[in-house]
């Protein structure tokens, strides 16, 4: 198969049609582009499992809150092509957002009490946004099944959780968190950063790795598990914390004590720039 860029939501759906009718295992990896290995990691990952990789661009506006950087999200469509290209990706799927959302458009997927808190409560609507393009992009796509990153933990939970209850009939496959060689999560917004703010995010990772050094030590307490955390991040100036938790991995409901699977969840401004990062605790 070459190459091939479709913009057209029509014309995507009839493509993804004609495909699975072929009987092709179709694959779809659903970004905002700016790729980095993160996403690079995806692609791979569904190039390995797939007979036909779908690659999505879109900044998609729905999720966005109005004070947040949708006007500024980092953009690169041309280095993002020929980064899909060389994971050896079939064809991408680039709309506006006039085709996707053309006027009169009004129906949103939500997903309820797994989108409710961490990132939904800060972010009201965003998951709305989210659950209603996926919806969109896996039926235009017609996938078989759809690679999503760890990075974003509860976007995954809540991706699950709208495909198991609507029957959306697409597998679900979560890869791990890519990282920076010094532990920063690799992030398309991690371009806004200034050296010294780049230096200051690393407390993100050096946070969650110092609860988990006190779980594996026996730490079990969720207050004292967070205060280890946090105390690292607020030593940082540039730092301002949106939200720390640490949650049952299931259900995102809240824990006192870590005797189940749990999260360690955050949200941390370093200056203008909004930073996520997780880790999963076992006991
Ligand atoms: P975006 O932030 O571009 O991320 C696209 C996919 O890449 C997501 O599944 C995300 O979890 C994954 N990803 C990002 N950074 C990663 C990292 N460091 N390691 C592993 N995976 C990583 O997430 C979105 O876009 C949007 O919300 C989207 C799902 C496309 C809907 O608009």
């Amino acid at each position: 198969m070459n190459f091939e860029i479709i913009r057209d939501p029509r014309l995507m759906r009839a493509r993804g049609e004609d495909l699975r009718r072929d009987g092709r295992r179709v694959a779809v990896v659903p970004t905002m582009g700016y790729l980095h290995d993160g996403h690079l990691s995806l692609l791979r990952a569904a190039r390995a499992s797939a007979d036909v990789v779908i690659l999505t661009i879109f900044v998609n506006p729905t999720q966005f809150g109005p004070n947040e950087d949708l006007a500024r999200y980092p953009r690169d469509e041309d280095g993002d092509l020929a980064k899909a290209r060389g994971c050896g990706i079939d064809l991408a799927f680039c709309p506006d957002a006039a085709a996707m959302y053309p006027p009169g458009a009004q129906t949103f997927v939500e997903v309820r009490e797994l989108a409710r808190p961490l990132c939904g409560e800060k972010r009201p609507g965003h998951f709305a946004g989210v659950a209603t393009v996926v919806t969109k992009l896996f039926n235009l796509t017609q996938a078989n099944v759809a690679f999503f990153g760890a990075k974003d933990f509860q976007q995954l939970a809540v991706i699950r959780r709208l495909v198991r209850d609507l029957d959306l009939g697409v597998e679900i496959v979560g890869v791990p968190i890519v990282r920076e060689p010094d532990g920063l999560a690799m992030s398309s917004r991690n371009a806004y950063l200034s050296a010294d703010e780049r230096r200051q995010a690393l407390a993100l990772s050096a946070g969650l790795a110092a609860a988990e050094a006190a779980f594996a030590a026996g730490e079990r307490d969720v207050a004292a598990l967070v205060a280890t955390a946090g105390a690292l991040i607020a030593a940082q100036p540039a730092a301002r914390i949106d939200y720390l938790e640490l949650r049952d991995a299931d259900e995102l409901a809240p824990l006192e004590r870590v005797d189940r699977p749990a999260v360690m969840a955050l949200a941390v401004f370093i200056g203008k720039t909004r930073l996520i990062d997780n880790r999963v605790l076992r006991p």
